[in-house]
């Protein structure tokens, strides 16, 4: 089977610069997941019909294999689109799947099982549907088009809402925008389709009468969740599928054994990995491509994106790892920054208010408060006493230092970059540090301290 999928209209309700279909939903295009839905039946052969902003749209598909095709009137409705296509699917004796751009919550298992309904057909039938629709009954049909049947419950045409009667405005069956059609009737019908007289575009659900008319069958095949048919016409559309796609992502990680509080507040994007006994806290966010392996828990309010987290690692509340990987048994937080290609070995703390920057921490180190360490690399069992700061910022260029395992970093002090602190050596607190330091050796940089008996009191007391 070959896929058309629909996505040059201009989405006037949408009220946008954008291209409606390339809105992120959980920070994937909304056409991504019609694309992956597609692929995830079992369909290889993809044509996207673009129009509005083509360029725009095209990009936001760079890393999918699909073939696109120009609809030079993106007003001419969604039979012009799929004509558009023609050569996508002319000469192909088999069926075409069509699918609207902006129907995002599609699910594969449906299309698989619209495929397998058709083969029953011609298998137990022994003839070639014209047409199978997906669709679905709604209390409130509003936008979508009516699915007209005649008594014996065949479908005899669509209307769509702008054009219906009275009587065919209270059909509570509505199309999904999910079609498959026989290509060589599909082809015989398109062209017999005539403008609206109402909005002068051409209706590909016109076809189905057409095909009806040329005496071939059509049926409705009834989608297992109504949410399905969601098509995102305005923002609010797409807050919902937004939603409803996010919480579907939550179960589905919830079934592999992972454990969600508040899972309402909860955001994950599709590319996010999860191993079983990872426990989400509320309000966490997942984003791009991470992975949190087993037994990790991410702590209220924490942001993990692009990033790895080990097995049993503990990210506390309100802490962000971007684009960094953290290793077993590590403790991040609360309130802590680790970014920009960091690494952090084996059972380290890196506390609150410390942040982390393109730096490689060993394991079981300490940094438990008030830190900036950037462009570092820090060996084994280091500490790093609270308030150290990592200077590696000379108003020009950054600079890169080096902390050997073992060393005792005391607090307040002030490390000038580039330099290099030596295995076992110890620095003094408040010290500025700003020549390498030896292994072993003790560093210590500190005014001379003054004590005079007696005059504090006499001062607070004047
Ligand atoms: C369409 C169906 C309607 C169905 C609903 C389901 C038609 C005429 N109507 O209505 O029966 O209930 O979807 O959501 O098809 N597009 C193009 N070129 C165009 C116009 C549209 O590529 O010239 C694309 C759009 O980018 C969009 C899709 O086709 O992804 C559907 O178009 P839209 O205008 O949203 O159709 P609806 O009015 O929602
Ligand atoms: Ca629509």
């Amino acid at each position: 089977m070959r896929a058309i999928i629909l996505a040059a209209g201009y989405g006037s309700r949408f009220k946008s610069d954008k291209p409606k279909v390339i809105h992120p939903i959980l920070g994937k295009p909304m056409l991504w997941y019609v694309v992956n839905t597609v692929k995830n039946a079992g369909i290889q052969d993809i044509g996207v019909v673009v129009g509005h902003k083509a360029e725009e749209v095209e990009k936001s598909l760079k890393e999918e294999d699909v073939k696109f095709f120009y609809q030079k009137n993106p007003k001419g409705g969604t039979a012009d689109a799929v004509v558009s296509s023609i050569d996508f699917w002319r000469s192909y004796d088999g069926y075409v799947l069509i699918v609207n751009g902006d129907s995002p919550l599609v699910s594969s298992e449906t299309l698989k099982q619209m495929q397998r309904y058709l083969l029953m057909v011609e298998e137990y039938e022994g003839f070639k549907l014209g047409g199978l629709i997906l669709t679905t009954h709604l209390q409130d049909p509003t936008g979508y088009g009516r699915v007209v049947k005649a008594s014996n419950d065949r479908i005899l045409k669509i209307v769509e809402e702008k054009d219906a009667s009275h009587e065919e405005k209270a059909i509570t069956e509505v199309n999904s925008g999910v079609y498959i059609f026989y290509t060589p009737y599909l082809l015989n019908a398109l062209f017999r389709i005539k403008p609206s007289k109402e909005t002068g575009e051409l209706y590909l659900t016109d076809v189905v009468s057409f095909i009806v008319e040329n005496g071939h069958e059509v049926r409705s095949f009834m989608a297992s969740d109504p949410l399905e048919v969601l098509g995102v016409n305005t923002r609010w559309d797409l807050a919902i599928a937004e939603n409803l796609l996010r919480l579907k992502l939550i179960r589905f990680w919830a079934e592999k054994g992972i454990t969600f509080h508040s899972p309402e507040t909860v955001w994950i994007e599709p590319d996010v990995t999860l191993e079983e006994d990872v426990e989400i806290f509320p309000s966490a966010v997942l984003k791009g491509k991470s992975k949190i392996k087993k037994g990790s828990v991410i702590g209220e309010g924490s942001i993990v994106e692009n990033s790895e987290i080990g097995v049993n690692v503990d990210i506390q509340p309100y802490s962000i790892v971007r684009n960094s990987k953290i290793d077993d048994g590590s403790t991040i937080g609360p309130f802590a920054h680790v970014r920009e290609k960091s690494y952090v070995g084996e059972k380290s703390h890196i506390g609150n208010f410390v942040e982390v920057k393109k730096s490689k921490i060993g394991d079981r180190v300490n940094a438990k408060h008030l830190s900036y360490l950037g462009d570092t690399e820090v060996g084994d069992r280091v500490n790093i006493g609270a308030g150290v700061v990592i200077a590696n910022f000379d108003g020009k260029r950054k600079h890169k230092s080096k902390i050997g395992d073992r060393a005792f970093v005391g607090s307040n002090s002030l490390l000038i970059s580039p330099i290099k602190v030596g295995k076992l050596s110890y620095i003094a607190g408040g010290s500025v540090v700003s020549k390498d330091v030896p292994d072993g050796a003790m560093a210590v940089e500190r005014a001379k301290l003054k004590i005079y008996e007696g005059k504090g009191e006499a001062k607070i007391k004047k």
